[in-house]
């Protein structure tokens, strides 16, 4: 059960006074009948707005498709972000949406957002050892051996002490790969081909644990059912 003006302003419909306004003004029902106490609590499952159900009010999972050119910082001085992306009264949820990890401004392909705090944790947790499938294109030929060096968790990066965990390379063509990681370091992929001497051009994350984009086109998001993880 929920206190009606503070359900309204966390899911982002209006600040806590504007919604006292709506509830008084007879736009909010719970179970079909209009409550103008805006300090009654209800079921969210059970309260309409303006004749609507409430947008998502136990909580969003959202699988987006990110475009090249956008950063997942919510710091609007780091440039275009990826929130930009989602309908206006999303960005003013609270708690609000975060990505689970993030992919770099060069890098497009599949992530995750929420406004559930403790998947994010579950999910980016190197305890979890959730795979992430990359595609990369290089700038030259992948050396031979690669793979090996990838696979052994032996490999260290510039200025880390601990050596990456095994990771997958696929070889696809001379100059192209897909690379599985388990963990989801600090520009990961990019750091492992230069620690080889390979610069990548492009970068698209394909897979996120059991989850691929299908055919969700770039730019968009798609929900997904809030238990999608919950067996984890
Ligand atoms: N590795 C990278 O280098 N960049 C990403 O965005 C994700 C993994």
């Amino acid at each position: 059960m929920r206190r009606l003006d503070q359900l309204l302003a966390n899911l982002g419909y209006c600040s806590r006074r504007e919604a006292r306004g709506w509830i008084q003004a007879g736009r909010v029902t719970v179970r079909g009948v209009t409550e103008k106490d805006f300090g009654a609590k209800a079921n969210p499952a059970e309260v309409q707005v303006d004749g609507a159900p409430l947008d998502h009010p136990d909580g969003l999972l959202l699988l987006l498709h990110k475009p090249v050119g956008l950063v997942c910082s919510h710091d609007e001085r780091e440039g275009p972000n990826i929130y930009s992306l989602l309908p206006p009264r999303w960005r003013e949820r609270n708690p609000g949406i975060t990505s689970i990890g993030r992919l770099d401004k060069d890098t497009s392909g599949l992530l995750l957002l929420t406004d559930q705090t403790e998947l994010v944790h579950q999910l980016t947790s190197p305890k979890h050892k959730v795979p992430k499938v990359y595609r990369a294109t290089l700038a030259s030929d992948l050396p031979a051996g690669l793979a090996a060096i990838f696979a052994s968790g032996t490999l260290l990066l510039k200025d880390e002490v601990k050596p990456c965990a095994s990771a997958d390379l696929k070889v696809i063509t001379p100059r192209s790969a897909e690379l599985t990681l388990t963990e989801g370091r600090y520009h990961q992929v990019r750091r492992m081909f230069a620690s080889q001497g390979c610069e990548v051009l492009t970068l698209h994350r394909a897979q996120f644990g059991p989850l691929s984009l299908t055919d969700l086109p770039v730019g968009q998001w798609r929900t997904l059912p809030p238990e999608t993880f919950a067996s984890r």
